[in-house]
C-alpha cells in the first residue's frame, strides 16, 4: 500500500512538518543531555536487543533530531534516520559522524526511499500519534523491513492517567468557538500539539491496525506510562 494522501490529510503532514521546524532548534539544546532523553533511547535499545544483534540495519522513523538514532549507533547498530521536518534533520546531522548514523528528509508521503526487504529493524519513537494514516506507514515498514524483522513503536498510553485529563483538554480546546480563541492566543503551541497528535488509540485498536499491516504483535508491556512501547515482527505475507 503506497502512502497516498488526500488534501486533508497532506495539509495535515505540512503542518506537523512546520510544527517541528519552528520547535527543532530548542529540541536538540533541551533533549541532547537529557536524563529523560536518555532513558528514552535505553528503553528502544533494551528491547532491540532481545530481537536485533549489534550491526543490524535499522530505521529510525521520525528521528527527530537524532539522539536515539545516535545512542543505537553508538550501541553498534547501522542506523539510518528519516524525518518529515528539515530542521529536525540539519540538527540531526550536527551529531553524526563516519560511523553514522546516515539522516534524510522524508516528505511524509509515497513509499520511503528504500529497497524492499532492506532493513533488520524499524524504530518510531513518539511519532505514529501525528500520521494521519499510520496503517499505510505500517505497510511501508513491512516493505522494508525482511522478512521476520522487528519493528519498535511508542505510542501514547490512553490508560495514562495525564493522557485522560490531556484528552479532555484536547475536546475542549478543539471545540470550535474555543479553538477560534486560542488560535490567537499564547496557548497556541500546545493547541497546535493537540490538534496535530491525533492518534490517541486504545492499545487493542494498534494491535488490530498492526494485524492489519502485516504485523505479528510480540508484547505489550502491563506498565503504563506517557508512552507504551509496542514490539511486532514483520510476518511473510507474500
Ligand atoms: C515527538 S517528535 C519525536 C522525535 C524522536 N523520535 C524522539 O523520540 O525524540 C516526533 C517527530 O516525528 C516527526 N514526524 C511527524 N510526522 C512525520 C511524518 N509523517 N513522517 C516523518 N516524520 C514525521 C516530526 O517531525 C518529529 O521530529
Amino acid at each position: 500500500m503506497t502512502l497516498l494522501l488526500n488534501q486533508r490529510s497532506e495539509r495535515h503532514v505540512e503542518e506537523t512538518k512546520g510544527f517541528f521546524d519552528d520547535l527543532a532548534g530548542g529540541w536538540s539544546k533541551r533533549y541532547a543531555d537529557d536524563p529523560a532523553m536518555f532513558a528514552r533511547s535505553q528503553r528502544f535499545y533494551s528491547s532491540l536487543i532481545m530481537y536485533q544483534q549489534p550491526g543490524a540495519k535499522l530505521l529510525d522513523f521520525g528521528c527527530g533530531s537524532g539522539l536515539v538514532a545516535k545512542h543505537l549507533a553508538d550501541k553498534g547498530y547501522n542506523v539510518t534516520g528519516v524525518d518529515v521536518s528539515p530542521e529536525m534533520i540539519e540538527h540531526a546531522n550536527l551529531l553524526s559522524s563516519v560511523s553514522g548514523p546516515e539522516f534524510r528528509v522524508y516528505a511524509g508521503k509515497g513509499e520511503l526511499p528504500f529497497e524492499a526487504d532492506s532493513y533488520d529493524a524499524v524504530i518510531s519513537s513518539s511519532v505514529f500519534e501525528y500520521l494521519p494514516d499510520p496503517q499505510a506507514i505500517l505497510s511501508d515498514f513491512h516493505r522494508v523491513l525482511k522478512n521476520g524483522g522487528t519493528l519498535l513503536l511508542t505510542v501514547p498510553d490512553m490508560r495514562n492517567s495525564f493522557r485522560k485529563k490531556e484528552s479532555i483538554k484536547r475536546a475542549l480546546m478543539l471545540f470550535p468557538p474555543i479553538h477560534y480563541f486560542l488560535k490567537k492566543s499564547r496557548w497556541r503551541e500546545g493547541l497546535s500539539y493537540l490538534r496535530l497528535s491525533c492518534n490517541r488509540f486504545s492499545i487493542e485498536r494498534w494491535q488490530r491496525i498492526l494485524d492489519a499491516a502485516g504485523f505479528e504483535v510480540l508484547s505489550v508491556p502491563d506498565e503504563q506510562g506517557t508512552l507504551i512501547m509496542l514490539s511486532a515482527r514483520a510476518q511473510d505475507v507474500r
